[in-house]
């Protein structure tokens, strides 16, 4: 099975394209819901609390677990797959910002330069903002990850503490309105010809319509779930020895460390299908 690990129903946005893509793959998600948000929690925190996460999910029969959740990846993944990860457990953990970031670099390079600066016939793209929590702007990864791919893309990032959790209590998205403008207002006052943005968090896409409606026209808005989604049915093409040990019988199972019944509530709304979760228990004595 896949497992896809969030601090709460964000990772949903990744877990929609997943199946999408790979519709005969089983997964498990885990939402640690009772301890949302991660944002503004420290790397020790991150790590602590992903990695309990991970394990239930190895636990459960997850050979592959995705950390749907920049801050996840941004702060948890590297200690986890270098420290924590047995080289012989046969299991893995991948995170979800390298693969945003190559997928977007491979979109530049084939339809429009977002990178590369090619003179193309999709508008060129020269300063990408992105929205993230706190702890994934304080990582500057994504500035590293465009480095890495040689970008020559100009970066602005910009925190937007208070989305999260707005969605995770399932409030009215147009409240949110003032919020996200007062956000799109610090990120375009760093660099007012910024072209396009990065929802470089895994719940900001269910504000996806409010920040379009709140943007200057014209600036393009990317969300994540396709292009890690791409990225990992290439992943698993290319690691047999993983696709091998993968249910195919499409069974879909929801954990929350949260309230199961204002969780599934929550998630139907955003998602727009009927989700049931169930409650589980992350603390390690308790199973
Ligand atoms: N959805 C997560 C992310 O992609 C984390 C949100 C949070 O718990 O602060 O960063």
């Amino acid at each position: 099975m896949i497992g896809v690990f969030d601090s709460g129903v964000g990772g949903l946005t990744i877990l929609k394209s997943i199946h999408k893509k790979l519709p005969e793959y089983s997964t498990i998600y885990l939402g640690d819901n009772a301890r949302a948000p991660y944002g503004d929690l420290s790397q020790e925190q991150i790590t602590a609390y992903t990695w309990e996460g991970v394990r239930f999910l190895f636990e459960s029969g997850c050979s592959l677990v995705v950390l749907a959740c920049n801050t996840a990846s941004a702060q948890a993944l590297q200690t986890i797959q270098q420290e924590y990860l047995r080289p012989d457990s046969g299991k893995k953990v991948l995170g979800i910002i390298r693969p945003t970031v190559e997928a977007m670099s491979e979109l530049g390079q084939e339809r429009g330069n977002l990178v590369t600066n090619e003179v193309t016939k999709l508008p060129q793209i020269k300063a990408l903002g992105i929205f993230a929590t706190q702890a994934t702007v304080d990582s500057e990864i994504y500035l590293d990850e465009f480095k890495d791919q040689k970008s020559e893309l100009e970066i602005y990032q910009q925190a937007c503490p208070g989305w999260v959790m707005m969605i995770e209590n399932g409030e009215d998205k147009n409240k949110a309105l003032e919020i996200i403008k007062a956000d799109i207002d610090k990120l375009f006052s760093q660099n007012s010809t910024i072209d396009a943005v990065l929802l470089a968090c895994t719940h900001y896409p269910f504000f996806h319509d409010q920040v379009v409606q709140s943007l200057p026209a014209g600036i393009k808005v990317f969300d994540q779930g396709d292009l890690v989604a791409d990225k990992l049915v290439d992943y698993i093409k290319r690691h047999t020895e993983i696709n091998d040990q993968l249910d195919r019988t499409s069974k879909r199972q929801f954990f929350t460390t949260g309230k199961a019944e204002h969780v599934s509530k929550v998630a139907e709304t955003i998602v727009g299908e009927k989700i049931d979760f169930e409650h589980i228990d992350l603390n390690a004595e308790s199973r």
